[in-house]
């Protein structure tokens, strides 16, 4: 029989990967499975029965499913990647690559076989690492494979800047660029308020601890929280499935693999890319100022640190 209804895989059945499915269900994106270890198996058939069963309250109606077993892959449009372990207080998210490295190649090596044609998000951290190593053990092309981080820390810088002028969240629009680390980098002349430059309305000082705020946003939340943002997280990557899934030509900040642009070479990095049905689709070179370009190469050089941990394992 013709497959006729979209496909999403969520690997990963935890804070982010169950936020993932309700969102996907909800705007009914298609039907879902959530994939988890063996001895959460249960756990993750458990989660796909409450949002079914959500779904009669709510007017969706999409067949959500739990798995552990890989060829539930088969014929998978989008998969998502959150499987692996979120930092505890005090841990950076470098601090996860010896956990997560073999997960990455293990669910890597199951794309590659059995949804070879699936567009892949990876949330799991450290994401520039971590979706390095899901294209190189899927082998799919470059263009649909990418790290979700831009979005949200874009988010965070959004929300920060706004409240400190006091308007609307949604007229603030950013892209904050490089590592999802604590070095990323806030593109302050590329932040508009309604497309009024964000320099007109507040001095570049009065930013910097919107800056420095938004490059520890992942940190103040596991402080406060024990574990990582779920949220916020799984709103950015589903942005990004929609934006293939139905073409939209968004032009929104990801971690897209990167062969000479801004001086990456081999290596993803979080870069203004459009994202349609081509997957990551084009990615946009900015003019930036002297320091902008500085504060890059100095994020490029930690997620390059990364990857020389990684490639140590
Ligand atoms: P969580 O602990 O709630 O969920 C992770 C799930 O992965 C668990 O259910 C666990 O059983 C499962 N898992 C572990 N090994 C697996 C395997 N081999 N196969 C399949 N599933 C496996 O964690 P949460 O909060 O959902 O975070 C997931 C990841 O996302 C973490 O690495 C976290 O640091 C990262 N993250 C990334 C962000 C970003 O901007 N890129 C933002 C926030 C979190």
């Amino acid at each position: 029989m013709a497959k006729t209804r979209t496909k999403i895989a969520l690997i990963g059945a935890g804070n982010i990967g169950g936020e993932l499915a309700a969102l996907c269900a909800r705007e009914e994106l298609g039907d879902v499975t959530l994939f988890d270890i063996q001895e959460k198996e249960n756990f993750a058939k458990g989660k796909a029965l409450d949002l079914e069963q959500n779904g009669a309250i709510l007017g969706y109606d999409r067949n959500i499913k739990g798995s552990a077993n890989p060829e539930d892959l088969a014929d998978t449009d989008v998969c998502i990647i959150t499987a692996g372990f979120p930092r505890k207080p005090g841990q950076s998210r470098a601090d996860l690559i010896g956990l997560n490295h073999k997960i990455m190649k293990q669910w890597g090596e199951n794309i590659g076989k059995y949804a070879p044609n699936a567009f892949v998000i990876v949330i799991t951290n450290p994401v520039d690492a971590m979706v390095y190593a899901v294209w190189k053990a899927s082998g799919l092309p470059a263009n649909k494979v990418v790290g979700m981080a831009g979005v949200l820390d874009s988010a965070r810088f959004q929300l920060f800047v706004a409240r400190a002028l006091g308007v609307a969240t949604k007229d603030v629009r950013c892209m904050v660029l490089g590592g999802h680390g604590d070095d990323m980098v806030p593109i302050v002349s590329a932040t508009t308020v309604n497309g009024i430059p964000v320099t007109q309305l507040m001095s570049r000082e009065a930013l910097q601890p919107h800056i420095d705020r938004t490059r520890k946003g992942g940190g103040e939340i596991v402080n406060l929280m024990g574990t990582s943002a779920f949220y916020a997280p799984a709103t950015a990557a589903v942005s990004m499935a929609r934006a293939y899934l139905r073409d939209e030509k968004r032009l929104l900040a990801a971690a897209a693999y990167c062969n000479g642009e801004y001086g990456y070479k081999d290596m993803f990095c979080g870069v203004p890319c459009v994202i349609g049905a081509g997957g990551v689709e084009k990615i946009h070179v900015l003019n930036l100022t002297d320091e902008e370009k500085a504060m890059l190469e100095k994020s490029a050089k930690s997620v390059r640190d990364q990857y020389d941990e990684m490639n140590k394992q």
